[in-house]
Formats: structure tokens, C-alpha cells, sequence
């Protein structure tokens, strides 16, 4: 395992680079997938009706339909790829957790919370994604009811945030891998990103507040 994990110094074969295009491009439909979402399932904040109007507008469309297809494809494609670049054995790990705390490096930290946040995405999301599929239609009723029972209050606590946080780590590192944040424009650019976070999460986390706690 590299010194810096999230470099790679072994020149990449042709099915590699392939590999990093299919991780990146599912990546990308991924984060824009949940910037969308995000935004629909916000929409609770203004009460019960924005949201039913939002979704029902979306399923006249069909685009539930396709999300309940697209989706799933592009979650599980991507976790096929893009796991071959965690290490799965403990000596990996240890290496990674060793080099971390020795170099106190700001990108390797931000690949090991990448790596563990994946995991826990993958198991939670997989869950989520099942719920809601089987679902006859995105209602306010069947959301709240489903929030305010069971745990699933904190099974949103620890998504929402995981979510967000591989998200824009994902979106800061295609930025460098792929040349667009430059040495120059880093600190700013993390700035952007961190503010951004920051907003999106609180607008997730006030939904949240709100699903666990409106009578519909
Ligand atoms: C909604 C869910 C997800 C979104 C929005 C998302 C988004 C992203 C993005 C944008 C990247 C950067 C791509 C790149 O560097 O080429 C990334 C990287 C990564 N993703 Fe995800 N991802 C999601 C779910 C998952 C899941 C379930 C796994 C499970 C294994 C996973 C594992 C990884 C790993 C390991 C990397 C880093 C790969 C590397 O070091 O180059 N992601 N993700
Ligand atoms: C077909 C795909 C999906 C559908 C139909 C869907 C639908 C929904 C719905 C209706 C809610 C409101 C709460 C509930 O009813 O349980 C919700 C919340 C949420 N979903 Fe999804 N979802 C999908 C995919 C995903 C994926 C891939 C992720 C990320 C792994 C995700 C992460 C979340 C999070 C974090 C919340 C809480 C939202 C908040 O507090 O703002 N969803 N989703």
C-alpha cells in the first residue's frame, strides 16, 4: 500500500484508467442523484403538501419510476469499482491508520473517512433503498409515520451526515485527480466546499427534524 493513499505510485494499466472513469462517472451521477433528492425530500420543511406536490409532480414524469431503476444500478456499479481501492486486510489498514497520524496529511485523512463512510453507506443505503422502492408513491404520511418509528430517526442521524461527507470529499477529490482545484485554487476551494457541506447538511438535518416530528 502507498505512503499516501490516495495517490496511487504504481503506473495504472489501461483497465485501471478504466475503471477510474467508471468510478468517477458513477461518482458523479451519484452525487448528482443526491443533490436532487436532497432537495425533494427538503421540500418537507414548507409541510406535508410541498412534498406531495413535489413528488407527485415527479411521478406524472416517470421519474420515479427510473430512479427506482437507475439508482440501484448506479449505487451498486459503483461500489463494485470503487471498492477495490479499500483495504479490506487488517495489515492495509493498519499501514493507512500509521501513515495517517505520521504524515497528519489532509487528504489522506479525508480518503479514510471516504474508505469508512462507504461502508457504512453501502449497508445503510442498501436498507434505505429497499424501503423506499417498495413503497407504493413518495407521501408525507408514509415518511413521517416511517421516521417517527423503529430507529429510523438515528438511522438517518448517521446517514445524513456520512452521506454529505463522501459526497463533497468525492466532488474535492475528482477536482484534483481530474486538475480542476489546482495547488493554487486549494484552500479556496476547500473553503467553498466546506461552506457548501456545511449548508447542505443543516438543510438535511432540519428535513430530518421535521419528518421526526410533523403530524400529517
Ligand atoms: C449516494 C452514494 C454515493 C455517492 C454520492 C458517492 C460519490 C462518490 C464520489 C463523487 C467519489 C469520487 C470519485 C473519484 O474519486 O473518482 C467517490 C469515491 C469513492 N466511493 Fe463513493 N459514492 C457513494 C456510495 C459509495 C458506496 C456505497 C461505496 C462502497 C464501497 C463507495 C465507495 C467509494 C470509494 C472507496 C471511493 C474512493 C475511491 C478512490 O480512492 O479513488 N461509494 N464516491
Ligand atoms: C430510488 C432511490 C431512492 C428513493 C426513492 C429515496 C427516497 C427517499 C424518501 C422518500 C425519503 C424521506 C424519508 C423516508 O421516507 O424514509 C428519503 C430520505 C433520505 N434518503 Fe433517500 N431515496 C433513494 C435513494 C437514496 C440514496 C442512494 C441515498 C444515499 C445513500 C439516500 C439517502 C437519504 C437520506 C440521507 C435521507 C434523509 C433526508 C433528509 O433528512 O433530508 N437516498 N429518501
Amino acid at each position: 500500500m502507498s505512503v499516501d493513499a490516495t495517490m496511487h505510485v504504481a503506473r495504472p494499466s489501461r483497465r485501471d484508467a478504466y475503471l477510474d472513469w467508471i468510478q468517477m462517472l458513477t461518482g458523479v451521477g451519484l452525487v448528482l442523484f443526491m443533490a436532487f433528492h436532497t432537495l425533494l425530500t427538503s421540500s418537507i420543511i414548507f409541510g406535508a403538501g410541498a412534498l406531495d406536490g413535489v413528488a407527485g409532480f415527479l411521478e406524472t414524469l416517470h421519474l420515479d419510476t427510473l430512479a427506482h431503476i437507475f439508482v440501484p444500478v448506479l449505487f451498486f456499479t459503483h461500489f463494485v469499482v470503487a471498492a477495490r481501492k479499500i483495504p479490506f486486510r487488517s495489515d492495509e489498514q493498519l499501514a493507512i491508520w500509521r501513515d495517517a497520524k505520521l504524515l497528519r496529511h489532509r487528504d489522506t485523512w479525508l480518503w479514510v473517512v471516504q474508505a469508512v463512510s462507504a461502508m457504512i453507506i453501502l449497508v445503510l443505503g442498501a436498507i434505505h433503498m429497499w424501503t423506499n422502492i417498495n413503497d407504493d408513491a413518495i407521501l408525507a404520511a408514509t415518511s413521517t409515520a416511517r421516521v417517527q418509528s423503529g430507529g429510523w430517526t438515528f438511522f438517518y442521524l448517521l446517514l445524513v451526515p456520512l452521506v454529505q461527507l463522501h459526497v463533497f470529499i468525492g466532488v474535492y477529490r475528482i477536482g484534483v485527480k481530474w486538475g480542476f482545484i489546482t495547488d493554487a485554487l486549494r484552500p479556496k476551494a476547500v473553503k467553498i466546499l466546506t461552506i457548501v457541506f456545511g449548508c447542505v447538511t443543516a438543510l438535511a438535518l432540519i428535513a430530518l427534524a421535521r419528518y421526526a416530528t410533523m403530524t400529517v
